[in-house]
């Protein structure tokens, strides 16, 4: 009976190298994503003429909450005055983010560099008069962080283009399908001139939800862009053609199947400069959710919205610094590591190093009471406070000596070394993690 039942319980026990990368994928493609999947945090960057009034991005004249000509008259305010750069590497290298990902044209049209396609760009038709890409792009290079170009592939002011505002379309490309061909060479023309001017490391699309895949000739476009930077990571917004998902601003509750994933979020309610909307995330809201994040699997892509003249809000630079000395601090369970355990192992977001032998356990606020991990099948070799160095002693409780069902472990943490945001335990196994996955028990799992 012992014997039958330890076998059983066996086959309930799996070896983790984490959820990431299940589905088979090409190595090429692997390689590709790994930068991306050891990042964990990018910084999405919202800049446009709507920082002038401080209004929706592009959205205010499509859903006429302003005129297209009242909305336009902000080219004439937009003066990216105190636009710095470096400053703006400076604080998304201390935030901790590896990549940051600006937008190149909204789907208002106004290109942030001077296209040669049209006029509507900040070069010409701004008091900014200069190419606001290149220095950007320049400055995250020498901070050895990766460049992502946001391009809205719908682009309701180009004459050529069908939408416009909610209410009004300007022609149906069955019926005028070479006007529709030159708005795809126009479309295709400006990311050409993205590619050769700034060689970005990802293409981050919008807009594909107007046109299907073959209308926007997707496919196409993916391996023109590929022509220019076959390392190039695309984005899901390209009508299937991408290369990871992009859930928006809620997360999900339980963990997406892709291999890669991220979330983009705002700081408050809006992408863009707002300075009407106060609902700011506190840094230990944004904290959690990036816990939650990695411990899924996935990426934080954390949106910033600067104001026309290309200063922060400094609610925004709080949240980032607040977040750069979390990261800081608790750096080796974040970055380069893998998705956690499953949930029911452990009450909170877990991660696990790239061997599997090193767990992290996330624990938001301060704890009274000792964590316990369940199912641990694995020998531990110590526990410390990552971040601190404080060594923690696990107690194992009820641990039948003949069945291999694994004991609770139950960890202490004494208040002086909890972190204000969320402490972190390293938990250092003898070797790649095993879990118990069975309902433990006497032939409990006969029902696997
Ligand atoms: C939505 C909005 C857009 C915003 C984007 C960021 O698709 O259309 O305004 O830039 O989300 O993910």
């Amino acid at each position: 009976m012992r014997n039958h039942i330890q076998l059983l319980i066996i086959a309930s026990c799996l070896t983790f190298a984490g959820y990431a990368q299940q589905k088979t994928v090409p190595d090429s493609i692997k390689n590709k994503m790994q930068w991306f999947a050891d990042a964990k945090l990018g910084i999405f960057i919202h800049w446009g003429i709507y920082a002038v009034n401080g209004i929706d991005e592009s959205w205010s004249f499509y859903n006429k909450k302003i005129s297209y000509p009242g909305y336009m008259d902000q080219l004439k305010g937009f003066t990216a005055a105190k636009y710095d750069p470096q400053a703006w590497a400076g604080l998304i290298k201390e935030s901790g983010a590896r990549y940051a990902v600006l937008t190149t044209k909204h789907h208002d049209g106004v290109a942030l560099w001077n296209t040669r396609q049209s006029k509507l760009n900040v070069v010409q038709s701004t008091p900014a008069k200069k190419d606001l890409l290149k220095p950007f792009y320049d400055a995250l290079r020498k901070s050895d962080i990766k460049c992502g170009a946001y391009f809205s592939i719908l682009d309701w002011s180009n004459t050529n283009y069908p939408g416009f505002t909610k209410d009004s379309t300007r022609y149906k490309i069955a019926e005028q399908p070479e006007r529709w061909k030159k708005y795809q060479l126009f479309y295709k023309a400006q990311l050409q001139e993205i590619m050769k001017n700034y060689n970005p490391d990802l293409l981050w699309f919008d807009g594909d939800w107007e046109h299907s895949a073959k209308e926007w000739d997707a496919a196409g476009t993916k391996s023109m862009l590929l022509s220019y930077n076959p390392k190039l990571i695309v984005n899901g917004r390209l009508t299937g053609y991408g290369d990871y998902e992009t859930p928006e601003q809620n997360f999900p509750v339980t963990r997406p199947v892709y291999s890669w994933w991220e979330l983009c979020m705002t700081t408050n309610n809006n992408w863009g400069y707002h300075p009407d909307d106060t609902t700011w995330k506190t840094p230990f809201e944004v904290i959690s959710i990036f816990a939650d994040v990695i411990s899924n699997g996935g990426n934080l892509l954390l949106d910033i919205g600067p104001k026309e003249d290309g200063t922060f809000p400094q609610e925004q630079v709080h949240l980032l610094k607040e977040l750069g000395k979390w990261n800081k601090k608790h750096a080796e369970a974040v970055f380069g590591t893998l998705g956690g355990i499953p949930q029911g192992h452990f009450y909170g977001p877990t991660t696990l190093s790239k061997d599997s032998t090193a767990l992290y356990l996330f624990i938001p606020g301060k704890s009274s009471g000792p964590v316990v991990i369940k199912g641990l099948n694995s020998k531990i070799n110590s526990v410390e406070v990552v971040g601190n160095g404080t060594k923690l002693q696990p107690k194992i409780v009820g641990k039948i000596s003949w069945s291999p069902v694994p004991g609770l472990v139950y960890i202490p943490i004494p208040p002086n070394v909890q972190d204000e945001y969320i402490t972190i335990l390293k938990v250092q196994l003898e070797k790649p993690i095993k879990l118990y996955r069975g309902k433990g028990g006497l032939g409990g799992d006969l029902n696997q």
